[in-house]
This record gives structure tokens, C-alpha cells and sequence, in this order.
């Protein structure tokens, strides 16, 4: 995409079957798109595979007044719950201790760290959706896990892009059905939760974000068109558990990544982490240091525009000027 703009200029278009999308390129246009015409920019695109997958419900591919209403709720209730404050922090530590002694286990020798690091990172958004964590080698978490994971690599998918394009033809892809039959698993584990919830529901002890969104359903039902509705609740449960778990731990698999490649940089990450902050740093110091954020700044440009290239990129130059 970046090629041809610079062919065609930082706002260009492509047919992608009956579909027209329009690309923006560079810092420049996608600020102005984004930040300074916010508004005219809020609505989400029309993707079959995602239509098809949330019906509208949920908030990331959610449109006009549902999705206004669910976004709002989630912001509220993800900050009741602690995002953003001390209070996750706290949960976030307590977590890294299990991540930690993983880690330990394995006694320097080699590992497959998806898993796990999975795991860690989706138990902290769990903590706020169903008020508890589980274990790593608990089988139904490593079954939901494995459905929300296997879902993100097929929408990605060749198959689903020709999918998106022609979705008259959606009965001849097979990844279209398998994204389906996941949905439905995780749906059933999420309704089967809910169900559970209803039956120690106390509006004055709200334990979770599945107990604050049934106390507004139970509120909502004299209204004919309401949104707290179970639809919604499947919805916005799965759609946090899915944003909450792989992007986190994709980023942090690539930090440990770049931190296997250039021991260099991780000394110095370290240095700087013992000169300024002393040897047992809280999260909230870790996050305010120069260093650690201009990596975690990189990690995610790196990964999210052109991860095919990160071995070999500029990362080291940047890092030599800390
Ligand atoms: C490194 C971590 C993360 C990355 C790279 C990431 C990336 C993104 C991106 C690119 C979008 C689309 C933004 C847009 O189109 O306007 C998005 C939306 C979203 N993310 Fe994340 N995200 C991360 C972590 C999280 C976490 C931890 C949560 C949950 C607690 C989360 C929940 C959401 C939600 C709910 C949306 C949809 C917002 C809306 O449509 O209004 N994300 N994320």
C-alpha cells in the first residue's frame, strides 16, 4: 500500500471485488481523517465476514446507535473495573508472578511461549469480564483461546478476503464455516457464564462486567428497543476477550522477540531500569520510563505495519541514540 501511494498519492482507491476501498496512507492524512474529522470517520466499514460473524451486535464491527451505546458502556465499566488505574495494576502484578514462575519452570531450556503469554494476557481483561482468573493449563480456557486465536488468523485469511469480496460465494469457503462454529462455541461458554451470574445477581454487588451489563438489562425492561439485550451481552463479552488477549500478547511476544535479538539493547533496557527506577519497579514506573516506552512504541509500529521486515530493520540505529 505504501508503494502505491507513492504512485498514486496519499489517498487512492481499490476494487476489491464489488467493493471500492479507499486506502489513506502517511501520518498526515490518517491524523486528518482520524483526530480532525473524527466524526464523519466513526462509522465501521461493511465486512461481510464480520457482519455476518456479530449481526451488528457487540462494538468493534457495530454500527451507529449500538455501537455508540455498547462503546460507551464498555469505556465505563472497563474503568469501574479498574482499567487505566491502580486497581488492574494490581492484577496485572499478580499475574506477571504466574507468568514469571512459568517462565522459571522451564529452567532456561527452550519453550513455546504463545500459550502461556496467551494465557497471562487474556487473564486480565477475564479478571474484569467474569471477576476471576484461570489457571494456563485449564482446558476450557485453552479451548477458548484456541477458538478466538484460530479466528483472527482465518479472517486474515486468503480464503475470507475472496470471501469479503464475493460473499454470494461464502457457501464454497470453508474457513467462512469453521469462524462460524467457533463463534457458536465461545458463545455458548459465554451464555452458559451469564446464565450462572443471574442466579447471584445483586445489583449492589456488582462482582463483574457480565453482572453490571445484566443489572442494565434488568433495568432496560420496560423499554421496547433497548440494547442491553443477550445478543449484545455474547457480543461485547466475546469482542473484549478477542481485543483484550491476542493484540496484548502479540505485542509482548514481539518485544521478547527483540529482546532475544539484540541482547545489546535488552542490557541497556535493563540498565536503565536498575539506574532509575532500582531493582524492584512497579508497572506504573516501568511505563513512565524514556527507554521501555520508546520500545514499546517501536514493538507496536514494528508488528502492526511491516512485520516481515523487523529483523532486519532501522530497530538498532533507534536504539543506539537512546
Ligand atoms: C497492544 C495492544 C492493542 C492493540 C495494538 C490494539 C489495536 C486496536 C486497533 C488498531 C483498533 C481499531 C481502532 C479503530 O478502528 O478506531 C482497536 C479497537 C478496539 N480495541 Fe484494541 N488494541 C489493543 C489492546 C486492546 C485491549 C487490551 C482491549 C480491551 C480491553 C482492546 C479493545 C478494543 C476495542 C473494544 C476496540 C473497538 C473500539 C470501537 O470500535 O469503538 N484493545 N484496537
Amino acid at each position: 500500500m505504501c508503494k502505491l501511494s507513492k504512485q498514486y498519492g496519499p489517498v487512492f482507491s481499490i476494487q476489491m471485488g464489488t467493493q471500492k476501498m479507499v486506502v489513506l496512507t502517511g501520518y498526515e492524512t490518517v491524523k486528518e481523517a482520524l483526530v480532525n474529522q473524527a466524526d464523519a470517520f466513526a462509522e465501521r466499514a461493511f465486512i461481510p465476514i464480520f457482519e455476518e460473524f456479530m449481526k451488528g451486535y457487540g462494538v468493534i464491527f457495530s454500527h451507529g446507535e449500538n455501537w455508540r451505546v455498547m462503546r460507551r458502556f464498555a469505556l465505563s465499566t472497563l474503568r469501574d473495573y479498574g482499567m487505566g488505574k491502580r486497581t488492574i495494576e494490581d492484577r496485572i502484578v499478580e499475574e506477571c508472578g504466574f507468568l514469571i514462575k512459568q517462565f522459571e519452570s522451564h529452567e532456561g531450556k527452550p519453550f513455546e511461549n504463545t500459550a502461556i503469554m496467551n494465557g497471562a494476557v487474556s487473564n486480565i481483561i477475564v479478571s474484569i469480564l467474569l471477576g476471576k482468573r484461570f489457571e494456563y493449563n485449564d482446558s476450557t480456557f485453552i479451548r477458548l483461546l484456541k477458538l478466538v486465536n484460530e479466528n483472527i488468523r482465518l479472517a486474515g485469511s486468503p480464503s475470507i478476503q475472496l470471501y469479503n469480496m464475493f460473499p454470494a460465494l461464502g457457501f464454497l469457503f470453508g474457513a467462512r464455516k469453521t469462524i462460524l462454529n467457533n463463534r457458536d462455541e465461545l458463545y455458548a461458554f459465554i451464555q452458559a457464564t451469564f446464565i450462572e451470574s443471574l442466579k447471584e445477581l445483586d445489583a449492589n454487588d456488582q462482582r463483574n462486567l457480565i453482572d453490571s451489563f445484566l443489572i442494565r438489562q434488568q433495568e432496560e425492561k420496560t423499554q421496547t428497543n433497548g440494547f442491553f439485550h443477550n445478543e449484545n451481552l455474547q457480543s461485547l463479552v466475546g469482542n473484549l476477550f478477542a481485543a483484550g488477549t491476542e493484540t496484548t500478547s502479540t505485542t509482548l511476544r514481539w518485544g521478547l522477540l527483540l529482546m532475544m535479538k539484540y541482547p545489546e539493547i535488552q542490557s541497556k533496557v535493563q540498565e536503565e531500569i536498575a539506574r532509575v527506577i532500582g531493582s524492584a519497579p512497579t508497572t506504573r514506573e516501568l511505563i513512565s520510563s524514556r527507554c521501555c516506552a520508546l520500545i514499546a512504541a517501536k514493538i507496536k509500529t514494528q508488528y502492526e505495519e511491516k512485520p516481515h521486515r523487523i529483523l532486519q530493520s532501522t530497530f538498532w540505529t533507534l536504539m543506539e541514540n537512546l
